[in-house]
């Protein structure tokens, strides 16, 4: 049968999620100002509600962030927000809250970097379809900065011992791409600059084959935790050929049973107020209209935006003739 399309082009690789980044800090009040007031993000309501652990959402990935001594992540990590200038604003008015710490925020050309209390990078973009996938909020890439000379090495490693999808790239510096999911992406980009250590901070992914990386890392002596029935950990990225070590983060890696997989997280919408509030905009919605075109399928229409409440109350009154 004639086929006029390009099957591959929609494959994953095994590696089919980036939930979380993990990063210690030492202090909830000043992560709160950073990462709730500043770039508007929501604290997971349901899990971890004391002071020895927060998870902050961003679209269907989470920062972890245990308390303890900060760990800083040796790269930065890309979010997509809905509105850079609000952003702005919102980092702008944090400033005082976050005076002495090491947080910093600069516009560049087409984004935001901001850098956490303790130094933890951010670079925030606007939503870009082609680039970051249909999502106004979310986390599409990690991006890592590796020594020069390992991104064939790491490729190949996910590549051979993962089943992931991987490529390397030569624009500028070397960097290897590890697809993650669906618009995301792990970047390894080579680095003449002196790495600091390796402090313990660790990434979250989901594997659709979960035993045979296992068995693989196993052999080689790789995996540092065997943490339950539904995930396991390695932290050392090595060349295949002579096992020497190329880059260390630690992996959660962890399998699509795994009860946490698929879980809903509460997204809020930053711009809503108590002095501006709007009934039923407390929500935000991260998904963006999904192009269809490719189906052959019509899109349907778009549901009406919600009418606010009291506009629906006023409308029935009306018609009542109230
Ligand atoms: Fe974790």
């Amino acid at each position: 049968m004639e086929n006029p399309f390009n099957r591959a082009k929609e494959d994953l690789g095994n590696i089919v999620m980036l939930e979380h980044v993990n990063v210690e800090i030492p202090d909830q009040k000043l992560a709160s100002e950073f990462y709730l007031v500043g770039l508007g993000l929501t604290r997971d309501p349901y899990l971890f509600p004391g002071t020895n652990n927060m998870w902050i959402n961003v679209g269907r990935s989470q920062f972890h962030l245990p308390t303890g001594d900060p760990l800083v992540l040796r790269g930065h990590v890309g979010l997509v927000v809905p509105d850079l200038e609000a952003l702005l604003a919102r980092l702008s008015a944090a400033k005082k809250a976050l005076a002495d710490t090491k947080f910093a925020c600069r516009e560049r050309n087409d984004y935001v970097e901001a850098s956490c209390p303790w130094g933890n990078r951010i670079h925030l973009h606007a939503p870009d379809c082609e680039r970051f996938g249909p999502v106004t909020l979310g986390m599409p890439y990690v991006a890592f900065d590796v020594p020069e000379g390992t991104a064939d090495g790491i490729a190949r490693f996910y590549r051979e011992i993962m089943g992931a999808a991987a490529t390397v790239e030569n624009g500028g510096d070397r960097a290897a791409r590890i697809m993650v999911g669906p618009h995301q992406c792990l970047l390894f980009r080579e680095s003449d600059k002196k790495l600091p250590d390796y402090d313990g901070h660790h990434i979250q992914i989901y594997v659709e084959n979960f035993s045979a990386p296992h068995d693989c890392l196993a052999e080689r002596g790789l995996v540092t935790e065997e943490s339950d029935q539904y995930q396991y950990r390695f932290q050392d990225i090595v060349d295949l050929d002579s096992g020497k070590c190329l880059f260390t983060i630690e992996h959660e890696v962890r399998s699509l049973t795994h009860p946490l997989f698929g879980r809903r997280l509460v997204n809020r919408n930053p711009a809503q107020t108590n002095r501006s509030y709007q009934l039923g905009a407390d929500e935000w919605n991260w998904a963006l209209p999904v192009d269809n075109s490719k189906t052959g399928m019509r899109a349907p229409k778009a549901a009406e935006a919600a009418t606010p409440f009291a506009k629906r109350r006023a409308r029935r009154l009306g018609q009542q003739g109230m």
